[in-house]
């Protein structure tokens, strides 16, 4: 593993029409997590993987909160740009392309406070269980960026106005934006894998 400021594991292509992936992983999570997911969604994707720098008891995250669903925004400012600059070094050091963010809840609103913030670093995202990351959204262009959301009409921690909101916001900003919504809670379903794969293969 190349040293850079995040402890990550990175897997090359072995299909190099297919677009780098960055796999952020969910609360308690960590680099490990995501990878089965990422080679299954997008076989021979190159895969780069962060382990979030943050730990609440021990448990690894991208950004701080102050309570389930409340974030510190300050922070969340903070370490988006951090992982932007992680992600312009990794391209850097292993000649990648802009990647497509797969995030799972922690890791998908990072990834779509990065689009907000930093949209140059991705080439669109996968938000798994994404929320609203900031409540004031920054003026920024997205357009030529695809985005799939992927929300849990059961998601006991993210409210259903709050994951629309969100979608509504990246749409305004000029996102190509799919949001699906499944009868689902907030862990992943068969239907998840099904939408990713379909939506990688477009
Ligand atoms: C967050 O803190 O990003 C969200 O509440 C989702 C979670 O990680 O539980």
């Amino acid at each position: 593993m190349t040293e850079l400021s995040f402890i990550h594991r990175y897997e090359p292509a072995t299909d190099p029409t297919r677009p780098p992936l960055l796999l952020l992983h969910g609360t308690g999570g960590d680099e490990n997590d995501l990878l089965g997911l990422g080679r299954m969604i997008s076989p021979g994707s190159t895969l780069l993987s962060p382990r979030g720098k943050i730990l609440e008891n021990g448990m690894p995250r991208f950004f701080r909160r102050l309570a389930e669903g409340v974030f510190d925004e300050e922070d969340v400012r903070f370490r988006a740009n951090e992982l932007a600059d992680f992600v312009a070094e990794a391209r850097k050091a292993y000649g990648l392309e802009a990647p497509i963010a797969v995030g799972f809840s922690n890791g998908a609103n990072i990834a779509a406070a990065m689009l907000m913030l930093r949209p140059e670093i991705l080439a669109g995202a996968a938000l798994l269980r994404a929320m609203v990351p900031l409540t004031q959204a920054p003026a920024v262009d997205l357009a030529g960026k695809r985005v799939l959301m992927i929300s849990g009409a059961l998601d006991p921690i993210i409210p259903a106005d709050n994951s629309q909101r969100l979608a509504a916001s990246l749409s305004a900003s000029g996102a190509d934006v799919q949001h699906e919504i499944l009868p689902a809670g907030h862990n992943l379903s068969q239907t998840d894998l099904q939408l990713l794969v379909r939506w990688f293969g477009e």
